[in-house]
Formats: C-alpha cells, structure tokens, sequence
C-alpha cells in the first residue's frame, strides 16, 4: 500500500543516492547569506523529492527549503496534508566533501508530523518513524540513552546563520555546556543530531533558530524514542518555532538550567 511512510523513504533513498553520487562535486555553489550557501544539488535533489511525492499525492501542499510554500489544492481537502523537505541537512558538509548530511522528509497532517524520514546516504542509515509506533534505525527500534547527569553527557549544537550580525548566536550556551557536559559535538546537520539523540548516540541537543524543514522529521523521530522536547522555557516544542532542545528525557532539566544562565 501506498503510505505517505513509504512514499518519503523511497524519495529519501532516491534523493539520497543522487546526491552521494555527488559528493565532492557538488556544482555550483551560491551564497544565500555570509555563510549560508546552496549548491546546484539542493536543487536537483528537491526537484526529484517533489516529483515523487506529487506523483503519489498531487494535491498535497508543500513546504520545501529551496521551493518554498506551495499550497494544496484548495477544495480538494488534502491541502491540510503537507510535507515538510529538506533535500540537504548538512549542504555546508556536502561542498567541502565532508560525508555527514541528510535528506529530511516530515509529513504533517492538521498542523502534526506524523511520519518522518532522515537517511544518511553515505552511512546508509535510514531513521523513520510515525506517530504511536515508535522511531527505527533501519529495521531496528530505537531508543534515548539512560545517562543521567550533563557531566556523564555527550550532547550537540550548531549555529544559526546570522552567527556573524546576532548577539543571540548560541556561543554563550555553547561555552557553558563545553564547561558542564563530557563533550560538545557540532556536526553540521540538526537533523541527524535529532535522531544521533534518539538513538542514543547524544545524549541531548539545542539549537535556536532553526526551520520546520530542519527538525520536522527529526523531532518526530526523538518524540517516538521516547525523547523529550522543548523551548529552552520549557514550553512545549514547535517546529516553526526558534528554540529546540531535545534530550534523553533524564537530562532535560538540568539542560534547561544551564540554558538559563545569564
Ligand atoms: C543547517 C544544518 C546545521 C544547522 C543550521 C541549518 P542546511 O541546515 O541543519 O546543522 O546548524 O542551522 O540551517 O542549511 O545544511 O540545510
Ligand atoms: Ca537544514
Ligand atoms: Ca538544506
């Protein structure tokens, strides 16, 4: 059967072994900002990704990081299905050749993520979930880590585009969790830190500013290896909005604390 499931692991895996192809060879490479560039395969992929999903659900809205919003046919209904698409989480990664990036693909229904897909194509991992039937590595189901303390922890971050011009560019939460936590990890890729954090590979994670197409998959993911998430207030999480922490769930608070040291 045709699931929105099984229609966004087959364009994660196509997109995904595009772009792996290309690695090293990215094409041309634009600057969006100072430091926020797009390469000619953020494009390629999101092209294909679309043609996939919109063979499959031609009514279906669409939100896409180089695309943009497209809205569902209206009267049909199924404009309150959308799918949320990162082709490349990681494209500064992908230009310098580093292999550690993501295809992410979330599909929301009434304003809720109830599947999601992020595949590293060069790991070949395939992180899923939908929603009340748990997240998988793979074939396998996996869960957050049992680490209790930030001191025992290995949690990650990145950085927000605007690091260069934004007094609110993490670097101070970046200093007192490198003070606390056992280490500190910047990958490049918030999606796969979301599900490195539901597999227990992190133990936690924060980054602000980030967009729906960053997180939407992933936090689907964390949610159902039984994770936590939240703002840095502990107000719940919301994908469109510009705080993320996510935790094993025994760690939670105590990251919140250290996020609200002035
Ligand atoms: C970026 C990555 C990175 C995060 C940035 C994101 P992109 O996405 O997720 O880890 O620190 O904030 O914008 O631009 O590679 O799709
Ligand atoms: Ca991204
Ligand atoms: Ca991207």
């Amino acid at each position: 059967m045709t699931t929105p499931i099984s229609i966004a692991v087959k364009a994660a895996k196509e997109a995904g072994a595009l772009i792996k192809n290309r690695l090293g060879n990215p094409g041309t490479v634009k600057h969006k900002g100072s430091v926020d560039i797009v390469t000619e395969m953020d494009k390629s992929a999101e092209e294909l990704i679309l043609r996939i999903i919109t063979e499959q659900f031609p009514d279906h809205s669409i939100l896409a990081e180089e695309g943009g919003a497209i809205k569902g046919s209206e009267g049909s209904g199924h404009e309150r299905f959308r799918w949320i698409i990162d082709p490349i989480d990681g494209t500064t990664n992908f230009a310098h050749g580093l292999p550690f990036f993501a295809v992410s693909i979330g599909f929301e229904a009434n304003g809720k993520v109830e599947a999601g897909v992020v595949y590293n194509p060069v790991s070949n991992e395939l992180f899923s979930a939908e929603m009340g039937r748990g997240a998988l590595l793979n074939d396998k189901k996996i869960s957050v880590s049992q680490t209790g303390t930030v001191n025992d922890s290995l949690v990650a971050t990145g950085f927000p585009y605007d690091i260069r011009t934004s007094e609110n560019n993490n670097l101070d939460h970046f200093k007192n969790f490198t003070l606390r936590a056992q280490a500190v990890r910047k990958t490049g890729s918030a999606a796969l830190d979301l599900c490195f954090t539901a597999c227990g590979r992190f133990d936690g994670f924060w980054e602000l500013k980030l967009k729906p197409w960053d997180v939407a998959a992933g936090a689907l993911i964390l949610q159902e290896a039984k994770g936590s998430l939240s703002d840095f207030n502990s107000a719940p999480f919301d994908i469109y909005g510009a705080e993320c922490l996510a935790s094993n769930g025994k760690i939670h608070k105590e990251m919140l604390d250290i996020l609200s040291i002035k």
